[in-house]
């Protein structure tokens, strides 16, 4: 498995993408959810935005996520929320889903650790005609070092580490219709005062106790952040299938 993210599904976190919880309810603000809308959360970890949505817009809404971990994280939090997602463990690149099932289909820093374009085709088999797709997502800055990149590369266990622009590419290669993509810059020190007038109450604490080689992952990718902010940002993809 992939080390840096067995240590943040220890941590139980509730927001494990840049921009956080409030990032979230931003964008999905300005999506169009009906009452009889199909959501699908890949790659949901513990279900936060999931189960927000369950109980805001009163959709379907599934979570899926390949960690068993997760998968129990978020059920826990949908019981505890008292809200009626439903939460399956599976794979982002073969969905346990029937072709052209979903309203909406997001993506939370997924795309990142996987080969994205097979992701996408599999969103788009997933997705109804004229469904959206929503996608955020770490970003390199066309000035990040190279080295830097290499490292950060290892240290998450990314098989690519790709600009907007690419992402941007591979969503057009794929055949979606580009509603809205939003460039941010990386979420600075200030932000984490943003996400506590949003306090996680329903979030799994971890039991387990954290490796130190975990813990040490969690460090070293804390001081690449530090070190490259100004190189590094984030993308919000809004997209169609057209
Ligand atoms: C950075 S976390 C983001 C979790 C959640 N979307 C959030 O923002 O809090 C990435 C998630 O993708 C899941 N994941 C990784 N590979 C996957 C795959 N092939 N299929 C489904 N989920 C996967 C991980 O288990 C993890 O929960």
């Amino acid at each position: 498995m992939n080390s840096y993210l067995e240590a943040i599904t220890s941590l139980g976190y509730g927001n494990l993408h840049p921009g956080g919880f409030s990032h979230s309810i931003k964008v999905m603000s300005g999506i169009p959810i009906a009452s009889n809308s199909i959501i699908l959360d890949i790659g949901c970890g513990t279900g936060r935005t999931a189960c927000y949505l369950s109980k805001t817009r009163g959709a379907y809404v599934f979570g899926l996520d390949i960690s068993q971990k997760m998968i129990e994280k978020a059920q826990a939090r949908n019981l505890r929320a008292g809200t009626e997602a439903q939460f399956i463990v599976g794979n982002a690149l073969d969905m346990p889903f029937r072709d052209e099932v979903a309203d909406i289909v997001l993506i939370e820093s997924l795309l990142i650790f996987l080969p994205a374009e097979e992701v996408l085709k599999e969103c788009r088999r997933v997705l109804k005609a004229g469904g959206i797709i929503v996608d955020i997502e770490m970003t390199a800055g066309r000035t990040l070092p190279d080295q830097a990149r290499q490292q950060i590369k290892r240290v998450c266990g990314l098989p690519e580490f790709l600009s907007l622009e690419e992402y941007a590419s591979l969503y057009e290669n794929a055949g979606f219709k580009k509603i809205r993509v939003e460039r941010r810059n990386l979420p600075g020190p200030l932000a984490g005062l943003k996400e506590m007038l949003h306090i996680d109450r329903h979030r799994a604490v971890a039991k387990e106790k954290m490796s130190p080689e975990l813990i040490n992952i969690l460090l070293q990718y804390r001081l690449l952040t530090i070190a490259n902010r100004q190189h590094l940002g984030f993308g919000t993809f809004i997209y169609k299938k057209s």
